[in-house]
């Protein structure tokens, strides 16, 4: 297993490039299940988590052509003889339960392992299985499997319950090939939401209203192949930029566009930032100390869960007290212990923390226990005096392509180590 050695304390400065969106990716390479022609994607993170999908849709019959060094991989599915994703793979990666709906939609039957609790919560499937059942699926449970099927596919009315980024995507692959019209109501907005419905419009799909709560699909009878290039990870870039400001550096992001950061770029405004948004890139500067500023997690387009922890470390150095309240996830507090022994004051009360910004931090050994937290931990270790070692840095392999590559070229001393 790999551990990351950082040894803290140099501000960031200089010009970094954004991979491909690691939750756009996902499933727009699971899509690919929806058509017998070959789809061609381009910017294609190099992650753990793109691997284990290529992986399971190679399981299934998908001839797969991959060239993730370069950020590209082809995939034809014309000759699909497993419809199941099973419990081994969706436990290490649940977007995998995304198959189901383009599986029940063009074979008529899908199998999925219902993924069990993790890290960051308990995460349960219902709102996919409602979806999908108001389409016409018929979904029984059995052995931890959920066991789904329809003759053809309806096209309905499906208010989700609450706008659930994977019900969406999955009840969205399912109407596109449904007969007659979907009206799906309180659906996630957020950007990779917009690009799944750009992916399956390339691939034939009729499709619109994505980045609003209601989107109206068409169902078609079949669709086809297409090349199509993933959008650039926001994520990625807001935790390049909470770590320039942490460090009191000064930082571009090239390769995305600047819009699907807003609720976080004003958070870094509000604390002091200096930001600039150009048209497909973002600069930050910051003039001093970050001041504490006060956050909720909010579905898009609120400050997103997966920047709350990287939020959190650069509150740990900042001047005063903040308030970050985590209303997404109802356990996604586990870099708290963490960051603490790295001398941060931060006090967890139910879904609140309470963080008293510190002049400094001191290095130690920290464990990563998420992918997100994993990024905080960096950042809190970039800020540190003396050593941080991060160790079980898979989680961070699994959503970040090379970030020390990247880290080390913006001025960082981090290394990866073999332990
Ligand atoms: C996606 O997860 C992302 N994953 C997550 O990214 C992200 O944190 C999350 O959306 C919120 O933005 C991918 O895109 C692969 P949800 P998803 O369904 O789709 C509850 C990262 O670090 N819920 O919007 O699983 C659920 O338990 C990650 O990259 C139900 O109760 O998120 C959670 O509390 C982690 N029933 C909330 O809704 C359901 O049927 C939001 O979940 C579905 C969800």
């Amino acid at each position: 297993m790999d551990k990351i050695k950082i040894t803290g304390g140099v501000p960031l400065h200089g010009s970094v490039q954004v991979s491909g969106a690691k939750n756009a990716a996902l499933p727009i390479l699971i899509a690919s299940l929806l058509v017998e022609g070959k789809c061609t994607f381009r910017r294609v993170p190099q992650l753990q988590d793109i691997r284990t999908t290529l992986k399971l849709l190679s399981q299934m019959g998908a001839e797969v052509s991959s060239d993730l060094e370069n950020n590209q991989v082809e995939i034809t599915c014309a000759q699909i003889t497993q419809f199941e994703a099973p419990y081994d793979l969706v436990r290490t990666m649940r977007a995998s339960v995304v198959v189901l709906g383009p599986l029940l939609a063009r074979f008529g039957h899908a199998k999925v392992s219902l993924p069990g609790g993790c890290a960051i919560g308990a995460r349960p499937i219902n709102y996919h299985l409602v979806g999908l059942e108001r389409l016409g699926a018929e979904i029984r449970l059995e052995d931890g499997y959920v066991i789904a099927s329809a003759k053809k596919l309806k096209g309905a009315t499906v208010a989700f319950e609450f706008p659930s980024v994977g019900a969406t995507e999955n009840v969205m692959m399912a109407a596109v090939l449904a007969e007659g019209e979907s009206v799906l109501e309180n659906c996630a907005k957020e950007p990779e939401i917009v690009d799944l419905a750009r992916a399956l419009r390339a691939m034939g799909a009729d499709i619109e209203g994505e980045g609003t709560e209601q989107i109206r699909i068409r169902g078609k009878r079949s669709l086809h192949g297409c090349d199509f290039e993933i959008m650039g990870d926001r994520i990625e870039a807001g935790t390049f930029l909470a770590a320039a400001f942490a460090t009191g550096g000064e930082v571009e992001v090239r390769g995305i566009g600047p819009e699907c950061l807003e609720a976080v770029l004003l958070k870094f405004e509000e604390s002091g930032a200096k930001v600039t948004r150009g048209q497909n890139s973002l600069h930050l500067a910051s003039p001093g100390t970050p001041k504490a500023v006060d956050i909720t997690t909010q579905p898009y387009p609120g400050f997103p869960t997966d920047m709350q922890a990287q939020f959190m470390a650069l509150m740990a150095v900042s001047t005063g007290a903040s308030i970050i309240t985590e209303t997404i996830f109802e356990n996604r507090f586990m870099h708290v212990p963490e960051l603490a022994r790295l001398g941060a004051d931060i006090t967890i009360r139910g879904n609140n923390a309470l963080i008293r910004g510190k002049p400094r931090l001191t290095g130690a050994p920290l464990m990563a226990t998420d992918l997100r937290a994993s990024a905080s931990l960096v950042i809190g270790g970039l800020c540190a005096e003396g050593e941080t070692t991060v160790h079980r840095v898979y989680h961070l392999d699994r959503g970040y392509e090379k970030m020390e590559t990247k880290l080390r070229a913006l001025g960082a001393r981090i290394e990866r180590l073999s332990e």
